[in-house]
Formats: structure tokens, sequence, C-alpha cells
């Protein structure tokens, strides 16, 4: 058995943070999101992993995430060169796979359950394809499954304008090799992609033995600023320990489970968990609520923050209103040179949103 990321694409839906990096490398809960699907791949026994990368951003994803001996597996890196779709990735990854079953995982997913129970039946019951469904508000932006009422896999649409369930294609699969074949015949959807879903769906109509199984705990999808925020919340919500390794003065109180990296220092600050800080940060006079996490080496002044996740290098300096549901870039500055402000200068990047309320 193998594995195959997906790595590449564009990430359009979180710019401007992907202008720069790779989706799948923003952190959740201060680890970038691609290395839940690696250790959760490496924890069901699988250890020969294939990651899809970027002309754009690959480097990034290979610098950052290297040979796999930091999760006990080894990983090999395949160039896609055009975002063409995911079954196009399965296909440029076929001298990788060769003959071999695969889970294929999509680099931006998150899920809470094991992978052992779906990949036991998968092996077990020999399947040629084996799809993960999970119930959705917004079915219309995922891929959608119609099952009948013994939950019997019937058709699988790619983001339907009219859904005909609520069940959404979580990005976790299962194939044999029928699905290099099925690919084969698929051509590409209207938004110009070959769709991993056309592809099974190709294997349902020939009634090859595809089934499905929906997930018991949470699953995230975390292509969006909102999303990422709610990974970030549920992440810590349930994985978060208390560990401080940095150096917290007398004057700072924490509550609740927090996580205080190596070489930080909190100044007279209060941390209400679950809230995570990273290595190498200097924190004075400030408030840290709940379901926050500040990255390596950021610098917060004088701040109050909540909810919010701020990337490696940001520095916030003297905002007194506090800052909620927020999404700050990697080198950010955030800082509020005088008492009373007459004026607001700012360097913005594209794609960015500013919101002042009241
Ligand atoms: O997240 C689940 C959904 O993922 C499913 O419900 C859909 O059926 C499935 O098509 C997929 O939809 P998305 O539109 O969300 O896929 P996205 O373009 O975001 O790509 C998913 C991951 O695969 C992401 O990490 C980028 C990577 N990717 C994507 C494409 C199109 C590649 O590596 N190469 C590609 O060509």
């Amino acid at each position: 058995m193998k594995a195959l990321i997906l790595s590449g694409g564009k990430g359009t839906r979180l710019r401007p943070l992907t202008y720069t990096g790779a989706k799948q490398l923003v952190p959740v809960a201060n680890k970038p999101i691609l290395w839940y699907g690696i250790e959760a791949i490496a924890a069901a026994g699988i250890n020969e992993i294939g990651i899809v990368i970027s002309p754009e951003t690959g480097e990034e994803v290979k610098a950052k995430t290297g040979n796999g001996s930091r999760f006990g597996v080894k990983i090999t890196y395949i160039l896609q060169e055009e975002p063409a779709g995911l079954a196009h990735a399965v296909k440029v990854s076929q001298s990788f796979l060769q003959d071999s079953p695969f889970v294929l995982y999509l680099g931006d997913n998150l899920i809470r359950d094991r992978l052992q129970e779906f990949l036991a039946k998968f092996q077990q019951q020999q399947l040629n394809g084996l799809i993960l469904l999970h119930e959705v508000k917004n079915p219309s932006a995922f891929g959608v499954a119609k099952i009948d009422d013994r939950g019997r896999l019937l058709q699988l649409i790619e983001k339907p304008k009219d859904p005909q369930s609520n069940l959404a294609l979580v990005g976790v699969y299962f194939f044999d090799r029928t699905i290099h074949q099925a690919i084969a015949e698929i051509k590409s959807s209207p938004r110009g992609e070959l769709e991993i879903t056309d592809a099974i769906q190709t294997l349902i109509d020939r009634q090859y033995n595809v089934q499905a199984m929906q997930l018991s705990g949470w699953w995230l999808d975390t292509g969006k600023k909102d999303d990422l925020l709610e990974a970030n919340h549920i992440v810590l919500d349930d994985f978060l320990e208390t560990k401080i390794a940095g150096n917290v003065d007398s004057d700072s109180q924490i509550y609740g489970r927090v996580e205080v990296g190596k070489g930080t220092q909190l100044i007279n600050c209060t941390i209400r968990g679950p809230a995570i800080v990273g290595e190498n940060c200097h924190l004075e006079n400030c408030f840290i609520g709940p379901y926050s996490s500040i990255a390596n080496d950021v610098t917060l002044i004088d701040t109050d923050i909540d909810h919010s996740v701020i990337l490696s290098g940001a520095k916030i300096v003297n905002i007194h209103q506090r800052i909620v549901d927020s999404l700050i870039g990697q080198r950010a500055q955030l800082i509020l040179a005088s008492k009373r402000p007459k004026a607001i200068r700012f360097m913005i990047g594209d794609d960015c949103k500013i919101e002042l309320m009241s």
C-alpha cells in the first residue's frame, strides 16, 4: 500500500497568503496542514508516500517537509507542471504508484477519524475503490454522492448546482490499480480539470466494487479563511496539551491548556487556553484569548488577540482594540505609531481584507 498526497494546485481561495506560499503549509495549531495528513498515513502503517507539488510552491513544500525521516516514512516528490485536476495529479504519479493500491489524500484536508478502519475495509473486501463521505451544509462546493436507501453508491457529481444530497466527498480516497484505466478514459470537466470524481463514476458505471463510508468525526477542508480558523479552533480543542518551554515572568498568568515554545518570552501577559505560542516570540503586555495560534518569531506588544492565527515573523504593536477572527500573514506588521492617530498608513497586499468594527 502506498499513499499519494496532493500538495500542488493554486490555492486561490487563501490569497493573499498563498501568493507567496503553499496553502498546504499554512499552519493549524502551528503545524502545517499537510503534516497532519502525513502523520495520519504513517500511523496507518503506510510508509511510502508520494507528494505531488507544483512548480510555484514545490520547493517550499520540499524544504519544509524533507525526505520523510521525521515522520518515519519515505517521501518521493512528484512535479505536476500545471494544476490540471486531481485525476491528472494521479496520472503524473503513475511511475511512483505502479500497480500498487494507494490512498489518495488531498493535502488541504484534515479529518478526525483514523485511517486504519477504512484501510482495513478496503483491504479485507478487496475493493476497487473506497470513498469517504460527510454531511455538509453547502454541498455545491464539493463532489456530492447520491446513495440509495441501503447506502449503496449510485452517482457522484462534482460541484453540482442542484445537489441531490448533502453528502460531500471527503478528500481521502482508497484505490486499486483499476483507477488508472478509468482516468485514461475521462475528459476534462467544464472547469478544465481531469476530475477524480468522474474517474470514480467511471468505475461505478463499469460495475467495479466501489463503496462509501461516512466519517464519524469532523472533517475540515481548509480552503478559506473561516475554514482555517475553524480548523485551528477544533484542533486546539481536541489535541492541545499544556507545555511551557519558554520563559513566563511572574506578572504573567496562564489559564487552561496553553503551549509556549522554547526561546519565547512572556512579560506581563495573560493567556487563556486553548492557545499556542511558538518558539522565539516576544510577548509583552498582551492578552491572548482562546483558540489563538501564534507561530514562531512573532512580536506582540500591548496587543489583545482572540480566536486568531498569526503566522511567523509577524509584528503587532500597540493595537488596543481586540483583534478577533483574524489571520495575519508571515512577517506582516500592524503598528500603532502614535497614541491618537490622525491618519492610517497602509501597505496592504492584493486580495487583503481589513474590517474596522464598532
Ligand atoms: O476537499 C474535498 C473536495 O476536494 C472534494 O469534495 C471534491 O470532490 C474534489 O474535487 C476536491 O475539490 P476542490 O475544488 O476543493 O479541490 P482543490 O482544487 O482545492 O484541490 C484539492 C487539493 O489538491 C489541494 O491541496 C491542491 C491539490 N491539487 C489540486 C489540483 C486541481 C493538486 O495537487 N493538483 C491539481 O491539479
